[in-house]
């Protein structure tokens, strides 16, 4: 199944849906291969439990190829996570992942989005930057296994985000 999606001429239709404990399996796949510390079972399984909690996974051809995780806090959507099969990458699903979170945010009322991301990771910042997101602190030693800073970078959704 994958290496038909990965040698089709043409993209295969994207198809983004919630995620739910059956696709845990997948997920990790991709988790594993995206960070130097991933989230474990327990992780996404306590995510998707959290009446707060808001995740998706991208399809193409009944293979899970990335996905996105975060809470909503408040007027706040953290997005705690957000990883594409690296196989699939540069193709425009992390973007299309971003646009639905940030589709999905506004519709329940977020105010802002945020997230840290490691200060090394150029494709991610770029990511975010191009989706809107600035640059609005740096959290020293945030990060393990290798230690770094982490970026926090928020993307409004409110011409007035902190007002009424
Ligand atoms: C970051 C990540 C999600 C991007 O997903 P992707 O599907 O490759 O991204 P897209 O194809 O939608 O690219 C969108 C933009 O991201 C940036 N980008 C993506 N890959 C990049 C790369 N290798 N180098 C530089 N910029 C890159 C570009 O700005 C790109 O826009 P462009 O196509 O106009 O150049 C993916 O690289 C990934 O899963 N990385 C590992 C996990 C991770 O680091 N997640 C972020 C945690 S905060």
């Amino acid at each position: 199944m994958a290496q038909s999606v990965e040698h089709a001429q043409s993209e295969p239709t994207l198809e983004i849906v919630l995620m739910s404990r059956t696709h845990v399996d997948e997920v990790l796949d991709i988790e594993r291969e995206s960070f130097a510390n991933p989230w474990r079972r327990r992780d996404f399984e306590y995510a998707l439990d959290r009446s707060n909690g808001f995740a998706i996974v991208a399809h193409q051809s009944a293979l899970a190829v990335g996905y996105a995780i975060g809470f909503f806090v408040r007027g706040e959507f953290h997005l705690a996570s957000l990883a594409v099969r690296r196989g699939l990458r540069q193709r425009g699903l992390g973007a299309a992942l971003l646009s639905r979170v940030i589709e999905v945010a506004r519709e329940r009322g977020a105010r802002v989005v945020t997230l840290e991301v490691r200060m090394s990771n150029a494709s991610a910042i770029s990511l975010y930057e191009k989706a809107g997101f600035s640059r609005i602190a740096i959290r020293e030693d945030y990060y393990s296994h290798p230690p770094e800073d982490a970026l926090v970078m928020m993307k409004t959704l409110r011409d007035n985000p902190w007002g009424p």
